[in-house]
Formats: structure tokens, sequence, C-alpha cells
């Protein structure tokens, strides 16, 4: 274990997450508490509960991270949280506790963007791997996916600029809502994939969006043409819910496999068209929607097929967690850089 210990604070949503790092940025422990069960009801993430929830779970996961960390808070030498993007009520919690451990211990502190902690989480390695992970390289392209996002980034010796924006839903999202509409439990991303697995493209197929010239992304397009397909398949089969369990029809299953296709295939498209314009050697690819198995499948032999190292983020990372948070700070610590806890604020849209 190397100087200096870092700890994690994530709850920019609805999981309470809190990570404990060494100064060579081995992950000791690595702990999140999912609030699945309090917003199921709901269908989806309710802000005010998830706020309560991140409260009366903080004593535990902390507990927890640091006991399989093997240290105590006194060990602690660098305090991170998340600052923004996400729920405002939700990330003040972890931030103002990260402040305080922080000020009372007058530890450095750092308030982490959440996009760069993913950014950042493909070259982190398993917890409990006594290998370091890589050396930051100098430069690579940083393919962020989750619920909120669908970004493109170059990273340039610790510089990060956008390539490409969601301009309207988020990937993870539209899986989510897709999901949604037919009457699956939140998160729906997994299930929809699951059942994807099961289904066959070929019935149909859903064009591959474009957003003009830029490499943007753009899944509203999909959403609907997906939602006007269930709609059709109501008209023929009756009312789906896949809530209320059974087998889902046939006609369901390719129609999950052709939206996933064609999601996944913008995905595709517009690292083919980015590798066109500015040829990368390195990809890093992160976030909550990077777990979808056609997408693992399919990363691996487009970054072959261009000679493209690829580092896809390992599972226990690709949703919100506090190592990637604890990780990022650590890379702003080695280059010098310390946040004031007394200025850091809470923020629901920020800039990388
Ligand atoms: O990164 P993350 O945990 O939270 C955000 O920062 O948004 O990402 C969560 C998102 C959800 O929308 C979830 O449905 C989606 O990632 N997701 C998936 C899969 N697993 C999670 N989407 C597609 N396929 C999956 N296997
Ligand atoms: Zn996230």
């Amino acid at each position: 274990m190397t100087q200096p210990l870092v700890l994690g604070i994530e709850t920019s949503c609805d999981d309470t997450a809190c990570a404990v790092l060494d100064g060579d940025g081995r992950v000791l422990s690595s702990v999140v508490s999912s609030q699945l069960a309090a917003h199921r009801p709901y269908g989806g993430v309710v802000p005010e509960i998830a706020s309560r929830e991140h409260l009366a779970n903080w004593p535990a996961v902390s507990g927890e991270a640091l006991a399989r960390a093997g240290v105590s808070l006194h060990d602690i030498e660098v305090v991170a949280a998340t600052r923004g993007p996400g729920l405002v009520g939700a990330l003040l919690v972890g931030l103002s506790i990260g402040k305080a451990i922080a000020f009372a211990g007058r530890h450095p502190f750092h308030a982490v963007h959440h996009l760069e902690g993913h950014l950042y989480s493909p070259f982190l390695r398993p917890p409990g791997d006594p290998q370091p992970p890589e050396p930051m390289p100098d430069r690579f392209v940083g393919l962020v996916l989750s619920g909120g996002h669908s970004s493109l980034f170059a990273v340039e010796e610790g510089a990060v600029s956008t390539i490409a924006e969601t301009r309207d839903d988020a990937i993870g999202e539209v899986f989510d809502k897709v999901g949604k509409r037919l009457g699956l439990p939140y998160p729906q991303g997994p299930k929809v994939d699951e059942l994807a697995e099961r289904g066959t493209p070929g019935a149909q197929r859903f064009p591959v969006s474009r957003f003009g010239e830029t490499l943007d992304f753009s899944y509203s397009g999909l959403k609907s043409q997906a939602l006007l397909e269930i709609e059709r398949l109501e008209r023929a089969l009756g009312p789906i819910d896949l809530g209320a369990g059974g087998e889902p029809p046939e006609q369901v299953l390719d129609l999950l496999a052709a939206f996933r296709e064609s999601a996944v295939g913008q995905v595709l498209d517009r690292l083919e068209r980015l590798h066109e314009r500015r040829p990368f050697s390195l990809l890093a690819v992160s976030g909550g929607a990077a777990a979808n198995r056609l997408l693992r499948r399919q990363l691996p032999v487009w970054a072959e097929r261009h000679g493209v190292d690829l580092r896809l983020v390992p599972l226990v990372y690709s949703g919100d967690n506090a190592a990637m948070i604890a990780h990022a700070a650590l890379l702003r610590h080695r280059r010098g850089l310390v946040d004031d806890p007394f200025a850091a604020e809470a923020e629901s849209r920020i800039p990388i």
C-alpha cells in the first residue's frame, strides 16, 4: 500500500458509493450501495428519496469501504467527492461529507467532475488486484456512455476537450425509456439488453441516426421509432407488460434486438467517422451503458480492424462508483491540483 491513501465519495444519482485507493491507484476497496428498492415503485429515480437514502446509507457504506481496505479514517490523506453533474440534493450529501472530512483532517480535497471519473475508469484494475493501474497514456480518445451522457472526448496531457456530445436523450436513457414503456422495472437498460440477446434483429431494422455532419449523438429519433413500433405491436398482440412476468412475445424480443443494434450501431458509426477524420490509436470506453453486451462484443472487433488499442471499463466500474472518483482525484493530485473545500459547490450541469 503506497501513500497517499485517497478516500472517494460518489452520490451524484442513486448509488451511494465509497472507495479507498492507494497512492499508486490500486483499488483497496470499492463499495456501492444501490437504492434500487427505494426507487423501483416509481419507475425511475426520485431526487428527494435519493438524497435521504444517501444520508441513511453513508455510515454503513463508508464503514464497509474502510474495513475492506483495512484502514481507518485517520489513515486517509486525500479526500475526493463528486461535485456534479447530477442531482443537486444527492450531490450535496456526498460533497458535504467529503468537505467535512477534509476540513477536519486538514487533507487536500478534490471536487471531481463525474464524467472525469468515468473517463479514466477503464484504466483501473479490479478491487484487490495487487498490480497498480498502467501509467496514464499521454493521449487517448474517451467514450463515455451512461444514463445522462453519450460523449466523445480527446484527452491530451491531462487536458480534456469535447469532440461530440449528447444532443437529446443519452444512450442509457433510451434503453431505460423503451424498457419502461414495456413495463420493465427500473433500471430497464440491463434488462432490455438481456432480452435483446434472445431476439433476431433481422426481422426489422432501425436506421442509425446522425446529427448532420457533427459526431454528436442523437437517440430521440430511435426512441420514437421504437415506441411507435411497440404501439403497432400492441395493436396486433394486445397490451404488453413485461413487468408482469411470463414469456415475452418473440416479436418484442426481435424489436429489442433491432433497437439495440441501431443504438450500438450509432456508437460504431461515430467511432468510424472520427477515426477517418483524425486517426487515433487508443480508445477508452466507460459508463453504465458500456456494460452493454452487444457493444462489448463489437468494440473489440472494430478496434482490432482499425489497429486501435482498446480499454473497455471493467464491469465492476461501468456503473457509478467511487473508485473512479478517487482515481480522477489522484490524477489531479499528482499534477499538483487541489480544491478549496469551502469554495466547492454542487452543480447539476457543468462542462468537463
Ligand atoms: O454511469 P451510470 O451508472 O449512471 C450515469 O451516470 O448515468 O449509467 C447508468 C445507465 C442507465 O441508463 C442504465 O440503464 C444503463 O446505464 N445501462 C445499460 C446497460 N447497463 C446499464 N444500458 C444498456 N445496456 C446495458 N447492459
Ligand atoms: Zn455515471
